[in-house]
């Protein structure tokens, strides 16, 4: 279903070579860039700060939808703007005031999103569906690429599909989706779909053409 778009996770990427990667995702179809910034509190790994976001703009062409997995989230949404993010998405799980995250967001003249963990119900978002861009449903545990899809997560974006209604909202899938489980979330209404190792396995730097192979196989 060539309508939904895909968005590699660079979290999947070679960590020596962050440009020349997002290049050649960009080059091989990619729709977006997703980068997972992790902050070893709200998930038991560490990844990207605001200046090695800023480094990785100039090589996206595309649009780049920076997923914050951090807590507490509110005083980094300005640097990661200033980064040059196009979207932020924050976890609902990561404090008590989401809503006003997402105001802080969008003040920033950034796309707002906002993630649900596997755990949490898809009724969470009922009072923010008027405030964002986008509901970021994840199927598996926030913190690592690589792992086994939560199934789960298809009912789930159907449910998040029925609230939205008629609302301008996007629903993006996130962890483990594969050419296997992206048919399913796919018939359940995501709009886009992130894709770490289904993406960059088998590829590297000097072989780019296998990213390309496995964006079209998702
Ligand atoms: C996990 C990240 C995901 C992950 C996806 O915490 O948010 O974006 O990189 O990787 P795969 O597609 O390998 O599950
Ligand atoms: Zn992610």
């Amino acid at each position: 279903d060539r309508s939904i778009k895909i968005a590699p996770s660079i979290l999947s990427a070679d960590f020596a070579n962050f440009g020349q990667e997002i290049r050649a995702i960009e080059d091989q179809g990619a729709d977006w860039v997703h980068v997972d910034v992790m902050d070893g509190h709200f998930v038991p790994n560490l990844t990207f700060g605001p200046p090695a976001v800023k480094a990785f703009r100039p090589h996206v062409k595309t649009f780049m939808d920076v997923h914050l997995m951090i807590s507490p989230i509110d005083q980094y949404i300005e640097a990661y703007a200033e980064a040059g993010a196009d979207m932020i998405t924050a976890h609902i799980e990561a404090g008590p005031h989401i809503h006003r995250t997402v105001q802080a967001i969008r003040v920033q003249g950034v796309k707002a999103g906002v993630a649900l963990n596997p755990g949490t119900r898809a009724e969470e978002v009922e009072y923010l569906l008027d405030s964002i861009d986008m509901v970021l449903v994840m199927t598996v545990n926030p913190g690592f690429g690589g792992q086994k899809f939560i199934q789960n997560g298809v009912e789930k974006v159907r449910k998040v599909r029925e609230m939205i209604g008629d609302r301008p909202v996007h629903i993006q899938v996130d962890g483990g989706v594969d050419t296997n489980t992206a048919p399913l979330v796919a018939a359940a209404g995501a709009d886009s779909l992130v894709a770490g190792s289904a993406v960059f396995k088998g590829g590297s730097v000097d072989k780019p053409d296998v990213y390309g192979a496995n964006i079209k196989a998702i």
